[in-house]
């Protein structure tokens, strides 16, 4: 092999992981220069730790004496903590952040997720209804509230220019901050091995969510937040087009009790759905997720009847900024091991590897709900699934296109109901830059306005 830096060579033949450079000689200058600094960037120590660690169980319950149902506060605010919210966004010290690092290819779209059409008469995609509703809110509190977009090597092209090309959807584009989530390298299942994507570039895969954290301290985004007087950051993800964003209520709650991070719930009726559990495990915050959850937790009921632990998780979440930055400059957040069935190729001998269906590979991911119990203050706020969760995941069935867009329409129905109108049973979609909530639609709905047809109003 020829021209391969020592420094390089050296320190891959340390860590056994020379295999790699196989082929080497095969690639061009520019492919080398690449290849060297996806290398350059891999912390080959933590691939050592994660990997010996790999078949030990990903996730060990605490012993059941340690974990209680987690105290949930009623869905309702009242008046003085949503005059606290208000107040927070009119002092400009709230951002939106939406992590947009999945593809939407179980839903069989090839483009970011973000981009899926998912407005039931309109057809507008999921990231316009979250970009709308920042407008919205920004224009009903004169303030600019910073849309933060983290998305994956994956999606971050496709991301920016939709965007550009959508003009931004009528945000200030200077309000609207893209950051990339980071990667982690698969290596091969029995070997700890890396494994090429293809010759000269290594098979990496986005590191989950919770590298949400690093990412916006690394991109600078959080000194920027801090900057700009920003003081809370409403997460959410950017598979759900109900969520009720940036909430004064639930923001005057979070702010009013110095909660650092408060989370949305929606109560679970049956124990298999695939929701994770908020719970209070030794005493801190924390989530259970529903692939983690014995079968006999899951099914446990109370005396009403009603499930032990149904604090279901919407993955909405409110975390204070000095939160974050007390999160990000400690140790990260675990990594979790998934095992994958990964076509990659062998350096070796120089083939496209194509698993029989078994996982051949091991891939690490980040969870964001790993940072719930670092917090010394946390809040868990009840709301309805009618009105706030009806996430896209999956082609058909549940949480499909054809469940949310039926929740949004119902949801919309319901306002118009309440305001005095009738739908006639026509799908009706209101655009958050109309009304973002009931109140705004009562005030603002056109004298004698009749449906007589699928109708969007904007
Ligand atoms: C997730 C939660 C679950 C919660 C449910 C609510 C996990 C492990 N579990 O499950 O507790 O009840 O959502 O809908 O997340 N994403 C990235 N980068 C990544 C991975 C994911 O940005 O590296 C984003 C996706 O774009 C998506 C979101 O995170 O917006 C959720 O990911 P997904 O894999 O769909 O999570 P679920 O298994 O549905």
């Amino acid at each position: 092999m020829l021209n391969i830096p020592s420094n390089l060579l050296n320190r891959l033949k340390n860590h056994r992981q020379d295999h790699i450079l196989e082929g080497w000689d095969k690639l061009t200058a520019k492919e080398r220069q690449e290849f060297a600094d996806q290398l350059a960037r891999i912390d080959f120590g933590e691939l050592e730790t994660l990997f010996s660690h790999r078949l030990e169980p990903e996730y060990v319950l605490p012993s059941r004496d340690r974990i209680q149902p987690i105290p949930v506060a009623a869905p309702d605010a009242t008046p003085s903590e949503r005059a606290t919210g208000e107040e927070a966004f009119r002092r400009g010290e709230i951002a939106g952040l939406v992590v947009a690092g999945g593809q939407g290819s179980r839903l069989g779209f090839d483009k970011p997720k973000g981009m899926f059409p998912i407005g039931p008469v309109s057809g507008v995609s999921l990231f316009q209804i979250h970009a709308e509703k920042l407008l919205g809110l920004s224009r009903r509190y004169s303030k600019p509230i910073p849309f933060l977009v983290m998305t994956s090597p994956a999606t971050d092209a496709d991301t920016r220019a939709y965007f550009a090309e959508q003009r931004f959807f009528g945000l200030n584009p200077a309000d609207v901050i893209f950051f990339q989530q980071g990667t982690m390298p698969a290596v091969c299942a029995s070997t700890g091995r890396l494994l090429l994507e293809k010759p000269g570039q290594l098979f990496l895969s986005p590191n989950g969510h919770g590298g949400t954290l690093t990412a916006l301290a690394e991109s600078g985004v959080l000194k920027e937040l801090r900057s700009r007087g920003i003081k809370h950051i409403y997460y959410f993800q950017v598979d759900n087009p109900l969520v009720k964003l940036c909430d004064p209520g639930f923001i005057g709650r979070h702010v009013g009790g110095k909660s650092e991070a408060s989370s949305k719930v929606v109560f679970k009726e049956k124990p298999e759905e695939k929701v994770g559990v908020l719970a209070v495990l030794d005493g801190k915050c924390g989530i259970i997720e529903y692939t983690f959850l014995p079968k006999e937790m899951a099914g446990e009921r109370q005396a009403d009847g009603t499930l032990r632990y149904r604090a279901g998780n919407p993955a909405i979440h409110l975390f204070s900024v000095e939160f974050l930055e007390r999160v990000t400059s400690a140790e990260g957040l675990p990594y979790h091991v998934a095992h994958k069935a990964v076509t990659h190729f062998d350096p070796i001998s120089q083939v496209v590897v194509t698993p029989a269906g078994n996982p051949n590979a091991l891939k690490f991911e980040r969870f964001i709900f790993d940072a719930l119990p670092l917090a010394e203050r946390w809040l868990a706020v009840e709301t309805s699934r009618d009105e706030e969760f009806s996430p896209v995941k999956n082609a058909t069935g549940s949480d499909s296109p054809a469940t949310s867009k039926a929740a949004q329409i119902a949801l919309h129905t319901r306002w118009l109901a309440r305001a005095g109108v009738s739908t006639h049973g026509h799908p009706l979609e209101i655009s958050p830059l109309f009304a973002l909530d009931e109140d705004e639609l009562k005030a603002k709905i056109p004298k004698g306005l009749t449906i007589a047809g699928p109708t969007y109003l904007r």
